[in-house]
């Protein structure tokens, strides 16, 4: 079962998520139900802020993806992608590794119809809990290292346009308006 998708404007996408204390089956469903929600909106990652709910639990899907990336799970480089995605990750923690930083044009199911380019490291580590709690670490780069750095902005009540340059926000302005209000008055009806 699919959850609707919070836009932007709507005062959860700033809240800064609680950590997940519970590796329960409620864990399990939310999960399964964000996961569903990405897949009908053809994404390819989503926090819980997105579906309204302030708590440091994002997905990501990359099984579709064609772009190309790198990553060592837990120290294995050898783990087919269907072992481990959808990816859940609980309390994620990035640090980031050495390498030049990239500019590449993002996307937010939060932002319909939006898109503009975000400057962010290349190489990150990820320290995260599944959903049974077990703490796993990922280094990774390419779209997987962009699209975790996106969902855990999320989880912090940061969204891509803070991370854009201000110009490429200006070419934005109008559609973000547009989106504001419409976001203001479908809240204000419910
Ligand atoms: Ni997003």
């Amino acid at each position: 079962m699919s959850l609707p998708i919070t836009y932007y404007n709507d005062p959860v996408l700033r809240k800064k998520g609680k950590p997940v204390e519970s590796f329960d089956s409620g864990l399990t469903e939310l999960f399964e139900a964000m996961v569903a929600t990405m897949h009908e909106a053809d994404g390819i990652g989503l926090a819980a802020q997105q579906v309204g709910k302030a708590l440091r639990f994002c997905v990501v899907d990359l099984r579709e993806s064609p772009s190309e990336f790198q990553y060592v799970l837990d120290g294995r480089d050898n783990v087919p992608t269907d072992l481990f995605m959808p990816l859940a990750l609980a309390n994620p923690e990035i640090t980031y590794l050495p390498g030049e930083p990239i500019v590449f044009e993002e996307g937010c199911l939060s932002f319909p119809d939006i898109r503009g380019d975000v400057e962010r490291p290349s190489r990150i580590r990820a320290r995260y809990q599944d959903l049974k709690g077990n703490p796993h670490t990922l280094e990774c780069d390419g779209i997987l290292a962009r699209c975790i750095l996106h969902e855990v902005d999320h989880l912090n009540g940061v969204l891509f346009i803070d991370r854009m340059e201000k110009k490429t926000v200006k070419l934005l302005e109008k559609k973000l308006k547009i989106l504001k209000r419409r976001t203001r008055d479908a809240l204000k009806t419910h």
